[in-house]
């Protein structure tokens, strides 16, 4: 099929490149040069494992093509995703400003039916709104139906989860976009993966729900952790039981810095703001934001207590980017944790796979703020290393040779991810969440 989808963010590249790879000729619409310039020559302006390789592959084949005409995109073909950015405004509202603008632009120049799919995470009525501005520009004697077919992958394992979906959700009103749905689809329908056609408004929350759902998760088992601390219980064990629970799973229970990330935190924003908006109210997800804000103060609190006097003490940070796996900084616990020891005056060593170039941005190296591409080169000396992303690396510590490096032996770690035996095994001395 032809297919188009505009915004080469997260989202919309890795629908691009999975779509043209399951036999689509794609267009995929970016209207900054820069990134279109990357993106023409075969490279990733993300860091996203497997991505380059397969948008090599389906440039060479010809299956996927980028330009930054939203004209040639929206005449290309008659199912066109919106992928464009959603950030949050000052209120914690989503921004639909790109949404607007890019419904806009397909309406002006659409010659003929059109499907317009909201695979960008928004709010719920969304596809009314969508609607309506499409009617307004266009050429009345155009159709158009408008879907909402919300994206659930991950960061880091973004073309696993696109290709391989617990789900696919497609909020429609026709039988035609239902056709069309079914059609783009069937590669995964045939191999399993359920298609659950739903109306668009449902869709829409479904997307939201799941999010805050998770969110939510993890902020409770962030405070069974403390509640862990208190009485001398394992996190890890507690997570460990109530997973075996099929109606509760283990995942999304691990504990610690709490969720960063261009989702979670937006996201939950955005669905209270939605809630309120319409009547509800929805505090339970408040409290689970503020728990999650929370825990980067009592990390740091729990460093002070530990160094005592931060000032001039040499910190080393394991992991800056939000989760592993991705050069991804946003809303990342890195940045509040080096911003406050900054402030305090420590000295800080930093080391992350991916992620170091982007937060150089925000904290340029300096005679306090030190990058190292090496873990170790990183610890040296150092008065404690804090582990803030559990990157694989890092997980394959040597804790015997951390010891004979650091001036003080302390690893805090703030995402349980290291074995605390083994650590008090190698004379490290270790504090976790929880445990
Ligand atoms: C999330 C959703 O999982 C995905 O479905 C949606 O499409 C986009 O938002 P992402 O933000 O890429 O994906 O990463 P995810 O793996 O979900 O982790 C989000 C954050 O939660 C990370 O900061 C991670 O460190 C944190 N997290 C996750 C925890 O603190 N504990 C957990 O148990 C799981």
């Amino acid at each position: 099929m032809k297919l188009t989808v505009i915004g080469a963010g997260y989202v919309g590249l890795v629908t691009a490149a999975c779509l043209a790879d399951t036999g689509n000729e794609v267009m995929c619409v970016e209207k900054i040069s820069s990134k279109l310039a990357t993106l023409k020559k075969g490279e990733s302006p993300i860091y996203e494992p497997g991505l380059t390789e397969v948008l090599k592959k389906n440039i060479a084949s010809g299956n996927i093509r980028f330009t930054d005409s939203i004209e040639e995109g929206a005449k290309f073909a008659e199912a066109v995703f919106l992928c464009v950015g959603t950030p949050q405004s000052e209120t914690g509202k989503a921004d639909l400003s790109q949404v607007e603008e890019a419904a806009r632009q397909i309406a002006e120049v659409a010659d003929g039916y059109k499907l317009i799919i909201e695979k960008s995470t928004v709010p719920v009525n969304t596809h009314r709104r969508v609607k309506m501005t499409l009617k307004r520009y266009a050429n009345p004697n155009v159709t158009f139906d408008v879907a909402s077919n919300p994206e659930f992958l991950r960061e880091g394992s973004a073309l696993y989860d696109f290709t391989n979906p617990d789900r696919i959700v497609a909020g429609v009103e026709s039988e035609r976009a239902e056709a069309i749905f079914r059609e783009i689809y069937k590669p995964f329908a045939e191999r399993g993966f359920p298609l659950l056609i739903t109306t668009p408004a449902a869709a829409e929350l479904i997307k939201h729900a799941s999010n805050s759902f998770l969110a939510l998760k993890i902020s409770y088992i962030n405070m069974v952790a403390d509640l862990c601390e208190k009485v001398g219980a394992d996190i890890e064990l507690v997570a460990e039981g109530m997973g075996y629970d099929k109606r509760i799973g283990r995942a999304f229970l691990n504990a610690g810095l709490g969720y960063g990330g261009s989702c979670f935190p937006k996201d939950i924003k955005a669905f209270i703001n939605m809630a309120n908006e319409n009547g509800v109210d929805f505090s339970l997800l408040e409290e689970a934001d503020y728990i999650n804000a929370a825990r980067r103060t009592k990390y740091l609190a729990m460093v002070e207590e530990l160094l005592w006097i931060t000032k001039e003490k040499e910190i080393c940070v394991w992991g800056l980017a939000f989760k592993p796996n991705t050069d991804d900084i946003r809303e990342a616990p890195a940045i509040d944790i080096v911003r406050e020891l900054a402030a305090q005056g420590a000295k800080l060593r930093l080391c992350d796979p991916k992620a170091a170039e982007n937060f150089s941005r925000l904290f340029p190296e300096s005679g306090q703020i030190k990058y190292f591409e090496d873990m170790y080169a990183a610890a040296e000396g150092a008065d404690a290393v804090l582990l803030v992303t559990e990157w694989k690396e890092f997980l394959e510590v040597d804790a015997a040779k951390l010891k004979k490096i650091m001036r003080l032996p302390l690893v805090i770690d703030g995402r349980n991810a290291f074995d605390p035996k083994k650590m008090k095994e190698q004379g490290v001395e270790y504090y976790s969440i929880g445990r």
